[in-house]
């Protein structure tokens, strides 16, 4: 049995967790504080705050850790033990680059998961390339759908897909709003946004073409859904939504640079 490492078992490394368990692999997780080991240990695998121990025993390291913290991790673990190893980064911002020259002679992926993963529908990116290919694809299924993409989609998957959820989230309580203004209850309201989202992007998928054309067809002519609509377009719906995935796309690739450039310059010794 292959034994794969979760090194910094928070939020994301939980479901990571989770994905390993059901791969049947061993898993060890690792964290720093009594709390996040003891939580870790609840999932039922072996937690330790010893890194380098976690990436000796295992085949497979997932780093998860917060991008600032990779720099005290990355100096807990002796440079040889990355030889052979599969990597996977899920911290957003640091480059693949960056990650093979801290972890020479490791096969180096990155992923970036969403917090869906709590309901196994994480919408995953990943990048790189290596015969851990499929692993890595099996593993991050395993907790939802996953995308190949070019390392260059990553900040603004970062955006769409990372904050997605909460971009998502507030537009479902803008409708909740709208139905209690107008006299619904709000669980009634709540239930019904969440079928009517569900129901949609079931619809959209199916018909396969553009979504204007769903969107056309319950807009009856002097009707409600044209004076919804137009109300959307009064209050620049349309333009707030692309500004909004514009200006977090920015603020990505602003913080992975950062990062980046830090990182490089305490592990690497760039200047
Ligand atoms: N949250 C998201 O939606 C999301 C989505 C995609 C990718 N990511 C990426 O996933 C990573 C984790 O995010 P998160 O939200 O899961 O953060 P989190 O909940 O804070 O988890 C990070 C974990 O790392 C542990 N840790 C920190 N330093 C460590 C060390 N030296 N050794 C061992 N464990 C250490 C922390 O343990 P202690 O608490 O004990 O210090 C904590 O449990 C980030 O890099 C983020 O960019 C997050």
């Amino acid at each position: 049995m292959k034994t794969l490492c979760v090194l910094g078992a928070g939020t994301i490394g939980s479901f990571l967790v989770k994905a390993g368990l059901s791969q049947g692999y061993r898993v060890i997780a690792t964290g720093r504080s009594e709390r996040t080991l003891l939580r870790v240990k609840s999932l039922g695998v072996e937690a330790t705050n010893d890194n380098a121990y976690a990436v000796r025993d295992s085949e497979i390291v997932l780093i998860s850790v917060k991008p600032q913290h990779f720099p005290e991790l990355a100096t807990s673990i002796p440079r040889g033990l990355w030889k052979g190893k599969l990597v996977i980064s899920v911290m957003a911002g640091v480059r693949l680059d960056t990650l093979r020259k801290v972890m020479v002679d490791a096969q180096v992926f990155r992923a970036m998961p969403n917090v869906n993963a709590v309901v196994n529908m994480s919408t995953t990116a990943i990048t790189g390339e290596g015969p851990g290919r499929e692993l890595v694809d099996s593993l991050f299924r395993s907790i939802g759908v996953t995308y190949w993409v070019n390392e260059d989609m990553m900040d603004v998957w970062t955006a769409l897909v990372g904050s997605g959820p909460a971009f998502v989230s507030e537009i479902v309580d803008g409708l909740v709003l709208g139905a209690v203004s107008s006299g619904m209850p709000r669980d009634l309201a709540y239930s019904a946004v969440l079928d009517v989202l569900k129901g949609t992007a079931e619809n959209l998928k199916n018909h396969k073409g553009h979504p204007v054309e769903v969107r056309d067809n319950v807009t009856t002519p002097a009707g409600t859904t044209i004076r919804g609509l137009k109300a959307m377009e009064e209050r620049g719906v349309k333009a707030a939504l692309i500004e909004t995935v514009e200006s977090s796309s920015r603020r990505a690739s602003e913080l992975g640079k950062l990062i980046d450039e830090r990182i490089r310059r305490e592990l690497l010794g760039d200047s």
